[in-house]
């Protein structure tokens, strides 16, 4: 939302009408644009309410304000007799004096609160439609928690009864298809189910309210989950009603698109002001919590003293300040990935809110965790509840680990021979502070597998360099504060098979711990109680055991990556031929002198080149039990622009194989199974065949058709 008072509406392109785009996301969070006849509306974003009659802040003002949408009801508008006339003869934005997207209600929130409303259903939405409505809405029925079970079956039911004749009436108007089903997670799946079996453009989560008065946020967060579940997911999602910053974190963590609220000024009448952190009252205050260009020049005391409509008319306009900026916030945390730490900041703010926080943990949505990139740059800020974020879960799923079959001089050695030894108490690279002690240990014990502690799991000594583990920030005390004080050995083989079960199937009975801030001798001395003697003076080079590391790491993460098997990728392991770079870390891997993979060294993850595309493609159908990389199937049409180069865009897929993950490498393929390219996915299976616009697949590389006949 830029705070441009210069800003003009930018409206759709020609057959975009109504399409939803998303064009950044992590895991369920997206920052999107909403294509209207009036503006593309980027979200997450909030409608402020509009009373068409008493207006606080000028419609004109929330948009130099970058409100780009506001909301307002059709019902008041159609029973005003001047203003239904008004809107009819000059549509709603001039009614309204607003440039932006306008969504109406059609009278449901009056009927829940007031009792019945006249308009007809048919009727309430062709009116909608005849005042030039950017995105109308239909007459739901409102599922308040407090109604029986059988009741919110029929509210559910009903409101998808009355779906095809609204839409009907809705004719080119986007139309709103509201969910119910009160607090019952099945009721919202399966409302959310029947209402994108319709042709709707917008899902508002509706009858949540009466849920939020009470702060039982845990009912919400779950039926939040229940209805993305059941919805389709190319349209946006809106949460109707919902409009206190302390919830927008945790909302858009969990993919709703759209907000709406009068708090702005129904908090404003109560003398109320909104922080991001909750709600403060006027009267209570010395000083501002939390400031606002609204607030600028005044004390809480003088604002005290304004008289009662200039006074609403500060908060109202302090309450959007804070709105707009929570959810800047919001969309710039999707941006760089900490959309999870500021859902955990503000759970902190509120005991029902953390009770909704803690839940949602327990009962993250697997789609949302696999869509959770793992492997990013930049750390991970240490947190309270940092291993309960999905990045943090997905990464231990991720890193399914099966050591080399050979030792550094080529010898098999039996998995049940190994000992794993456990280094601790130390910040990375550990390639720097424990590589030499580590080939020296596997030198002399050529069937030790080192292992390095980090604050999120245990990862081998080889992927010493793989994010996140290798990047989590935090005081040091973080690499010894989880580790208990030991007193006897049994409870040391105890913890230690209980951190080894993580990364080993319990196969390797014998557990070695060693701090690194003790002394080698002492590491040394048990290994030789535990194993024996070492090799006379260590066989094979130092040099032998770092390249050997080396070489396995790049197996292990080509299987990490691209989803070959192990037996696959060790098997090629001495084909590798490396280019290095100044600091003598694998930058370029080559396999019979062709360029198959670069390392990344900021994140320790591996591209694919071109060739590597083809070669695992290769791999893939020459050893059809393994999972591989997921295939993305392409329309014809498109062939030829991704063989050269161009990212897949959606309505251009016909198929997929496998499970595809956003932000993970996949194939794309056309439908006689040719290889076509290779590229980083930008959504989950779900989103792949559902969405009509916006870049599916973003392309690395494409293979032209006369390289495909030169072989
Ligand atoms: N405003 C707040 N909640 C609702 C709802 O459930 N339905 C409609 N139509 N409007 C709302």
């Amino acid at each position: 939302m830029a705070n441009d008072s210069k800003r003009e509406a930018e409206p759709c392109r020609d057959g975009d009408h109504g399409k939803f785009e998303v064009k950044t996301s992590d895991g369920w969070a997206r920052l999107g644009l909403f294509h209207t006849n009036t503006h593309k509306l980027k979200t997450p974003t909030l409608l402020p309410v509009v009373n068409p009659n008493i207006q606080a802040i000028l419609p004109s003002e929330m948009w130099n304000m970058g409100f780009e949408a506001l909301i307002t009801n059709s019902y008041i508008i159609w029973k005003g007799e001047e203003l239904k006339a008004k809107a009819l003869d000059e549509g709603v934005h001039k009614l309204l004096n607003y440039p932006g997207v306008v969504m109406t209600d059609s009278g449901v929130f009056q009927q829940y609160v007031y009792g019945d409303v006249e308009v007809g259903e048919v009727e309430v939405v062709e009116f909608q439609r005849d005042i030039g409505v950017d995105i109308a809405t239909m007459m739901d029925v409102f599922g308040r928690p407090d109604m029986s079970r059988e009741e919110l079956e029929d509210a559910v039911a009903v409101t998808a009864a009355r779906g095809p004749a609204a839409l009907e009436a809705a004719g080119k108007t986007l139309l709103n298809g509201p969910i119910q089903g009160g607090t019952h997670a099945d009721l919202r799946f399966d409302s959310a189910q029947m209402m994108s079996g319709m042709d709707f453009s917008v899902h508002p989560i509706g009858g949540i309210v009466p849920i939020m008065e009470n702060q039982r946020y845990r009912e919400l967060i779950e039926l939040i989950v229940a209805s993305k579940a059941g919805l389709t997911p190319e349209r946006p999602v809106h949460l109707f009603g919902c409009g206190h910053p302390l919830l927008f974190p945790i909302c858009v963590a969990l993919g709703v698109d759209l907000f709406d609220s009068a708090a702005y000024a129904l908090f404003a009448k109560d003398d109320r002001l909104l922080t991001p952190t909750g709600t403060v009252k006027l009267a209570e205050l010395i000083e501002w919590p939390h400031l606002s260009p609204a607030l600028f020049g005044n004390t809480p005391e003088e604002v005290r003293k304004l008289e009662k409509d200039a006074k609403i008319e500060l908060l109202a306009r302090h309450n959007l300040h804070v709105t707009a900026a929570e959810l800047a916030r919001c969309r710039e945390a999707i941006r760089n990935g900490t959309i999870w730490n500021l859902v955990e900041e503000r759970s902190h703010c509120n005991p029902e809110l953390r009770e909704a926080t803690l839940w949602l943990y327990d009962n993250m949505p697997d789609d949302l965790i696999l869509n959770t990139h793992p492997c990013r740059q930049g750390g991970v800020r240490w947190s309270t509840d940092m291993m309960s974020h999905p990045r943090i879960i997905h990464a231990g799923h991720w890193l399914n680990w099966t050591p080399p079959p050979v030792d550094h001089l080529g010898n098999n050695i039996p998995l049940e021979q190994r000992v794993v030894v456990v280094l601790h108490r130390n910040t990375g690279p550990w390639r720097e502070s424990a590589g030499s002690l580590i080939s020296k240990i596997v030198r002399d014990w050529p069937q030790v597998i080192p292992v390095i502690y980090t604050p999120i799991g245990l990862i081998p000594f080889q992927l010493e360099d793989l994010n996140p583990f290798a990047h989590i920030l935090g005081p040091d005390g973080l690499w010894d504060a989880i580790l208990p004080d030991f007193i006897d050995e049994a409870e040391i083989e105890e913890y230690v098979s209980m951190l080894t079960e993580q990364l080993f199937d319990n196969y390797m009975e014998k557990i070695l711990l060693h701090n690194l801030d003790f002394e080698d001798e002492l590491l040394l001395e048990r290994l030789e109680e535990l194993i024996g003697e070492p090799k006379p003076a260590g066989e094979g080079r130092r040099g032998d055991v770092k390249s050997h590391h080396q070489r396995f790491a790049i197996c292990d993460k080509i299987s990490l990556f691209t989803g070959l098997d192990y037996e696959v990728t060790h098997s090629i392991a001495n084909d590798l031929t490396f280019i290095m770079s100044r600091t003598r870390r694998v930058n370029n891997v080559l396999l019979n002198d062709v360029h198959l993979f670069s390392q990344r060294l900021t994140d320790g993850g591996l591209s694919l080149t071109t060739d590597g595309a083809k070669w695992i493609y290769e791999m893939m159908n020459s050893h059809s039990e393994q999972e591989g990389l997921p295939l993305v199937v392409l329309d014809s049409d498109a062939e030829p622009f991704v063989r050269d180069g161009r990212n897949v865009m959606h309505g251009f897929i016909v198929g997929q194989k496998g499970l595809l993950k956003s932000g993970m490498p996949c194939l794309i393929i056309n439908e006689v199974g040719d290889l076509l390219a290779h590229g980083i996915s930008q959504c989950g299976p779900r989103e792949l065949l559902s969405f009509c616009k916006g870049i599916a697949v973003k392309v690395r590389g494409g293979v032209t058709l006369i390289e495909d006949t030169d072989q």
